[in-house]
């Protein structure tokens, strides 16, 4: 057998489990790296020639790795006891019930696992936060693995993920940093320097950092409320381009050239989804508010209304637009993911402005790439009047107006004349993402609503 130089093992393998744990296993093939998960069907997937989660250029390093340093597994325990260095990389979604409901993260899956390793562990380990925490979580995590008092040392190191869904392999393969946090201790920065090392195989050493390990656990957080906070921004100054006949697009790259601002993640949008943004900002909010900063809490609270009122304003334009009713007719939504590249739907616009749509009867067609199982999962027991169709030219064929969610690139080149003719009269396009050519179909006959952009209307 294989002499391997350290075990990893990485209990949960989701979106951030299996891309991260195959990078490494790719680059390090020094290292064995197992990924166990409460989910069969999950793990399954993982190791059959469907993934469970779609990424572009994901397939070919988990092909290249698996069997020979990466395995998936349901057998936790095992992995346990056979790894020096365990990744934590469990779901932490917003809490839905009692103290902190809709705000704090939910730390019952981490706790669970924090346990588990405990009753396992036969040896020394090295724990890795993957997910992303509350600041002081680790204090948590050290007072339950130390709670059985025995010779066993746990080290917890906070090591938080930056990659985005869709981009996640190169995200990965080239980070803009990694971080890792430490007690600033001596077997603390043992340990540090241990996953340091596994990161060097690939990531140049200027661009891995360490910090103390309260710095480490918030900057994550942090760093995704900067992130959403940008969208929100250049998302509240949308609505106002609308009223004033100023172009978002204009705006945003004026604004963006100075060197301080950057002109990344200024794209105005239907709204930021995705399963993180909104609970981290939740997260740091309670946090906040935890430690009585009323203010603060309230400033990137406001984070999160614009996002929902930049949703909300979308589905209202189109009610007024189509003359004040939507009942009985049929919108086709291209795109349902929460962003190009991904089949991942948690937290999609898309869903508030399907259900809105359900609600004020209209029927609808979904179309998307990689996204419509979850799509159809999102909308479980409210789809009577929706149908599902891959193909963006037969899905909006018959249609009053399609609705643009998401961002891939296919829409920005579909043939645009025979939609138009396929669809009824007046057409309406109501873009959430600004990447179709307006003037372009506005000149084929539709009525052009973008964001952030004056409309483009036949109506006198
Ligand atoms: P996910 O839901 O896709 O995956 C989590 C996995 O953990 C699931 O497969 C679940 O079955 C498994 N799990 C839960 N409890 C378990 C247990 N006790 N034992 C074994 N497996 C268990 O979530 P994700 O998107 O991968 O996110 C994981 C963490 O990473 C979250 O804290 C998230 O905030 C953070 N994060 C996510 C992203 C992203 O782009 N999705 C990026 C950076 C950080
Ligand atoms: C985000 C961060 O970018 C990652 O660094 C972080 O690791 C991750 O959250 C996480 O913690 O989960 P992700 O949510 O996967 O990644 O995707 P993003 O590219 O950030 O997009 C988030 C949402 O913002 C999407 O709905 C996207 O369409 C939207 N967006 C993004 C805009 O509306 N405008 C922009 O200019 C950029």
């Amino acid at each position: 057998m294989k002499k391997f130089k350290k075990n990893i093992l990485c209990i949960g393998a989701g979106y951030v489990g299996g891309p991260t744990m195959a990078m490494i296993a790719y680059k390090c093939p020094q290292y064995k790296v197992t990924i166990v998960d409460i989910n069969p069907a999950r793990i399954d997937e993982w190791n059959s020639d469907n993934l469970p989660i779609y990424e572009p250029g994901l397939d070919e390093i988990v092909k290249e790795a698996r069997g020979k340093n990466l395995f998936f597994s349901t057998d936790i325990e095992k992995g346990i006891i056979e790894s020096d260095i365990i990744f934590v990389s469990v779901n932490t979604p917003t809490k839905t019930f009692g103290v902190g409901a809709g705000m704090a993260a939910d730390l019952q899956y981490w706790e669970k696992t924090a346990r588990q390793i405990l009753d396992c562990a036969k040896s020394s380990k090295i724990i890795v936060e993957k997910s992303t925490l509350p600041v002081k979580t680790a204090r948590a995590m050290e007072r339950i693995l130390t709670s059985k008092n025995s010779k066993i040392q746990f080290d917890v190191l906070s090591n938080p993920e930056f990659l985005a869904e869709g981009t996640a392999v190169n995200d990965l393969k080239n980070p803009d940093r990694v971080l890792v946090g430490s007690r600033l201790t001596k077997s603390g920065i043992k340990a540090r320097d241990e996953l340091v090392e596994i990161y060097a195989n690939w990531v140049p050493r200027d661009r891995i950092i360490t910090s103390d390990i309260w710095s480490s656990e918030l900057s994550k957080l942090v760093a995704n409320a900067f992130l959403a906070q940008r969208i929100s921004s250049i998302n509240a100054i949308s609505v106002l381009c609308e009223k004033t006949d100023a172009d978002i697009t204009d705006v945003a790259a004026a604004v963006g050239l100075d060197s301080r601002i950057g002109s990344k993640f200024l794209n105005a949008s239907i709204g930021f989804g995705g399963s993180c943004f909104k609970k981290d900002i939740l997260n740091l909010v309670y946090i906040c508010r935890n430690y009585g900063l009323y203010e603060v809490a309230d400033y990137w609270e406001s984070v999160i209304r614009i996002n929902d009122y930049q949703q909300k304003r979308f589905v209202l334009n189109m009610l007024t637009t189509m003359f004040n009713t939507l009942a009985e007719k049929k919108i086709c939504i291209f795109g349902f993911a929460f962003k190009a590249d991904t089949g991942d739907t948690r937290e999609s616009p898309a869903i508030y402005v399907a259900k809105r749509l359900i609600e004020e009867k209209a029927e609808l067609v979904i179309s998307d790439p990689k996204a419509l199982k979850n799509a159809k999962k999102d909308l479980d027991g409210i789809d009577e009047n929706v149908s599902y169709i891959e193909d963006p030219h037969k899905a909006a064929k018959g249609s009053h107006a399609i609705a643009i969610m998401t961002e891939w690139n296919l829409y920005r080149d579909l043939d645009f004349e025979k939609i138009y003719k396929s669809m009824i009269k007046p057409a309406f396009i109501f873009d959430g993402r600004n990447i179709v050519d307006h003037k372009k179909l506005y000149e084929i006959g539709f009525n052009v609503f973008p964001t952030g952009k004056p409309s483009l209307t036949h109506f006198k």
